[in-house]
């Protein structure tokens, strides 16, 4: 092989499944972090240099530095949908394509929002941890009363693909009416699940659940605050597989030590991995470690995905999914 047909060289920031791994060593000259652990930026900036192409995680910190380091970079292939940990602009005025991956997630996420509903309002997590502790005495006309979702109101705040998978959902095993809130009408959606379009305000005010799915940005920063809090009915439950910042973590915190909502279930956080002890400490909140789409066949895809849209675009194609 000359120098010229040398193939392309990338960086891989964590081990993935060998789906993908086996399709990128096909085609591309592949280094892999060597730790099963979360790469620093310091290591990020020093192993990008050189490199072709490059394939992060949601939690890699993609931003002007990192991109500038990959002075040689012109595919970032991040294995997840959401890419708001990428900085666009930087990459855009470099002409580096940036690819995810939609679609193959959307009923597993929709299927950890679907458990977290079921879970918060029955309290789930919360009674089992009670009985293993030894509490259980026998039936009691009162222990753990939760709520029924049977006929209740969702409120789906960005119904796109992950959105309207639970909506479905729900609106198959629960009968749930369904109220959908997005810049833009779906007519589609509204037509094939009797979904009803409104305002933000009057989602939170008649919503019986409100589950998060729109992408974190700069307008939907915090538009769970303090105030979409005192709208909500004292009985609601919020759902959140989107991203942390999407809610307003101490805001959400106070409602729900103060009991102003009934529970919460969480997927997500501010300062992921951290999550706050006064979170930690409240019986109302169910908080799993960011799995969503962790199912073993969601990442198998996941991971294919991934490497296909690296390998196209390093070859002169168009990759299956490009964000830029
Ligand atoms: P999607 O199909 O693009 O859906 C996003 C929806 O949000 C769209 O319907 C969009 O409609 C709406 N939206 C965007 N900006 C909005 C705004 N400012 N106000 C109101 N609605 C807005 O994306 P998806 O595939 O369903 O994924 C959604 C998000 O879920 C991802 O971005 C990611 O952050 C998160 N996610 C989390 C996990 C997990 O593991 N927990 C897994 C997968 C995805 P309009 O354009 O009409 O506004
Ligand atoms: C997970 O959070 C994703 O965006 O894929
Ligand atoms: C409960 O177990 C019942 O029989 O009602």
């Amino acid at each position: 092989m000359s120098e010229t047909t040398m193939p392309p060289k990338i960086f891989v920031t964590r081990s993935i499944p060998e789906t993908g791994l086996d399709l990128l060593h096909e085609r591309l000259d592949v280094a892999v972090y060597e730790t099963d652990r979360q790469i620093s930026k310091p290591e990020l900036i020093d192993r990008v240099q050189g490199m072709d192409g490059l394939l992060c995680l949601l939690s890699d910190p993609i931003d002007a530095e990192v991109i500038a380091a990959g002075s040689q970079l012109r595919c970032i292939s991040t294995y997840a949908v959401g890419y708001n940990n990428i900085d666009l602009d930087a990459a855009t005025s470099r002409g580096i394509a940036i690819t995810n991956t939609p679609g193959v997630l959307t009923e597993a996420t929709a299927d950890i929002a679907f458990a977290l509903m079921i879970s918060a309002a029955r309290r789930i997590v919360e009674s089992d941890a009670w009985l293993r502790r030894g509490n259980f005495e026998g039936w009691a006309p009162k222990l753990f009363l939760g709520h029924d979702l049977t006929g209740k109101t969702l409120g789906i705040i960005g119904a796109g693909r992950i959105g309207q998978a639970l909506a479905r959902k729900a609106a198959a095993a629960f009968n749930m009416r369904v109220l959908y809130h997005n810049r833009s009408r779906d007519n589609t959606f509204e037509a094939e699940q009797n979904a009803v379009y409104t305002d933000l305000d009057t989602l939170l005010r008649d919503a019986d659940v409100v589950s998060l799915h729109v992408p974190l940005s700069q307008e939907t920063h915090h538009m769970i605050d303090a105030r979409a809090f005192e709208t909500m009915r004292p009985h609601a439950i919020l759902i959140n597989t989107a991203r942390g910042p999407v809610v307003d973590e101490r805001a959400m915190i106070d409602a729900l030590r103060t009991n102003r909502i009934f529970a919460a279930g969480l997927d997500v956080y501010e300062e992921e991995p951290a999550v706050p002890d006064e979170l930690i400490a409240l019986p109302n909140a169910i908080l799993l470690p960011h799995i969503g789409s962790a199912s073993i066949e969601t990442r198998n895809k996941m991971a294919e995905m991934a490497a296909r849209n690296l390998i196209d675009v390093l070859e002169g194609r168009e990759p299956p999914h490009r964000v830029i």
